[in-house]
């Protein structure tokens, strides 16, 4: 294809020199590339019939990807398990049998569960995975987030068996549920299992975002999410007197601090100084006020309002909590603070849940050259502003990396008309044959002189 494609260029090129090569080249890489084609548009489809499996919460049917995954296992004669720690909610486990057992594992986790769709919002029905003709692209829920990277997953291992390779490392692959709603009965539940520990995962892989540029993101921490109530109280009075310390002025007066703070860190980020994971985001959910509804000519005694907080895993966070209880939730204006939801920056030995992306880390050394050898090209590493599954890992001290090959692309997820072009899905799948080819081998490829040093380490 690219041969052809370069050859539409030279078209100054007297007519002659352009036919003899273009010839050449067809007559040689005709059946290769016809091969090629034939396996790509194999694996297109497999990956549509994974789109077509309709996840979406609140009843996602995960028998069907579980069947659907079992039958990829068996024609890759993959060992496979399935492991239901909730009823109903089932998580595919395969291995693919490393020569070495005694090596820590290679772990490539990827959710099977979807958020909604509305269909009337969409252009293609979102569980068909129509394909755009003039476009490629492959319409559906899931395609960015994250049935797309636990396909190629499983196209890379097809790859790589096709072609002899025999990992050192045992490489397990999760196919996991309930990730879209907290994940607790999903990888939650999975870290905890009792085998997991014998699993001796020694990395993991999970989703990150696309990226609308030529580079591919990848993610090495993530925020924690801080969901906090704030609550006043004040004197209740009549709607028509002014007066000092009611619940909704004492309760505004936080809403103007913690809004200035906001402003503060949303300014660091579009200055360019720190990017989205890095800064404390806050944001103001839900106000409410009144303890028997609204009541138009009365000052209410008790108001309250919610905010969405995202911490960034190395800041101080006892100054940020001396914050909240001093700044924007003080006794002295007779307000309290509550937290719905409270997760740890630290994983379980209470360093930053952090997995480093330098080259301390022998995984990260790994995941950079087997990228580049692929042709792709890494951005910086980030701090992921949502969460993922990824923090169950590292909370146990894993390294884990947030990472979905998809370049050039808008990012969509949970959005209308999500989509993945078919050329870069397949562009993808020769990415993680690298990247697994590289974390199965035991550091025994590429360069010789860093090898040993990795094997030593890992
Ligand atoms: C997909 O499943 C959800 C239930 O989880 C349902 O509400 C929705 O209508 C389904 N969509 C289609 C296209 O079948
Ligand atoms: C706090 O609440 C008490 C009791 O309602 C009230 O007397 C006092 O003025 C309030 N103080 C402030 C700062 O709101
Ligand atoms: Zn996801």
């Amino acid at each position: 294809m690219e041969g052809v494609r370069g050859g539409r260029h030279r078209h100054s090129f007297p007519l002659p020199s352009l036919l003899l090569p273009l010839l050449l080249l067809l007559s040689s890489a005709t059946p290769a590339a016809a091969a090629y084609a034939a396996e790509d548009a194999a694996a297109i489809s497999r990956f549509r019939q994974y789109l077509q499996i309709n996840t979406s919460h609140p009843n996602p049917d995960y028998a069907g990807t579980t069947a659907f995954i079992l039958s990829l296992a068996r024609e890759l004669a993959l060992d496979s398990e399935v492991l239901e720690f909730v009823p109903g909610k089932p998580l595919v486990l395969l291995k693919w049998p490393g020569r070495d057992p005694s090596l820590p594992s290679v772990l490539l986790n990827s959710h099977t569960d979807v958020v909604p769709a509305e269909p009337l919002k969409w252009a293609h029905p979102p569980f068909s995975a129509e394909v755009e003709p003039e476009t490629g692209r492959i319409y559906a829920r899931g395609s960015q987030d994250m049935k797309y990277v636990g396909a190629q997953y499983l196209e890379a291992v097809r790859r790589l068996r096709a072609a002899g390779f025999v990992p050192e490392r045992t490489v397990y692959l999760s196919f996991v549920p309930d990730e879209e709603i907290g994940g607790r009965d999903g990888v939650g539940a999975f870290v905890a299992w009792e085998r997991f520990r014998a699993m001796r995962v020694g990395v993991v892989l999970d989703e990150g975002l696309a990226s609308s540029d030529g580079e591919y993101r990848v993610f090495h921490g993530e925020r924690s999410v801080w969901w906090m109530v704030v609550r006043a109280c004040g004197v209740s009075g009549h709607g028509a007197k002014l007066y000092d310390n009611s619940a909704m002025e004492n309760l505004m007066k936080s809403v103007e601090v913690i809004r200035r703070f906001r402003a503060a860190q949303f300014d660091l980020v579009k200055n360019g100084v720190k990017a989205e994971g890095e800064v404390i985001s806050v944001n103001m959910v839900y106000l409410k006020a009144g303890t028997t509804g609204f009541v138009m000519n009365l000052q209410p005694s008790e108001a309250e309002a919610g905010f969405d907080v995202r911490v960034p895993p190395n800041i101080d966070t006892e100054a940020l909590e001396r914050r909240i209880a001093e700044e924007w939730a003080p006794s002295s204006r007779n307000m309290t603070f509550e937290f719905k939801e409270k997760d740890s920056i630290h994983d379980m030995f209470g360093k930053p849940a952090v997995t480093s992306a330098d080259s301390s880390n022998p995984w990260w050394t790994l995941l950079e050259g087997a990228i580049k050898r692929a042709n792709g090209k890494l951005s910086k590493p980030e701090i992921f502003p949502a969460s993922t599954d990824c923090h169950f890992f590292r909370k146990q001290g894993l390294p884990a990396f947030g990472f979905s090959p998809m370049a050039n692309t808008p990012i969509l997820l949970h959005d209308h008309n999500e989509f993945l072009n078919k050329a870069e899905y397949v562009k993808g799948v020769g990415i993680y044959e690298s990247i697994i080819a590289a974390f199965a081998s035991n550091g025994n490829h590429g360069s010789q002189s860093t090898s040993k040093g990795i094997k030593d380490e890992l």
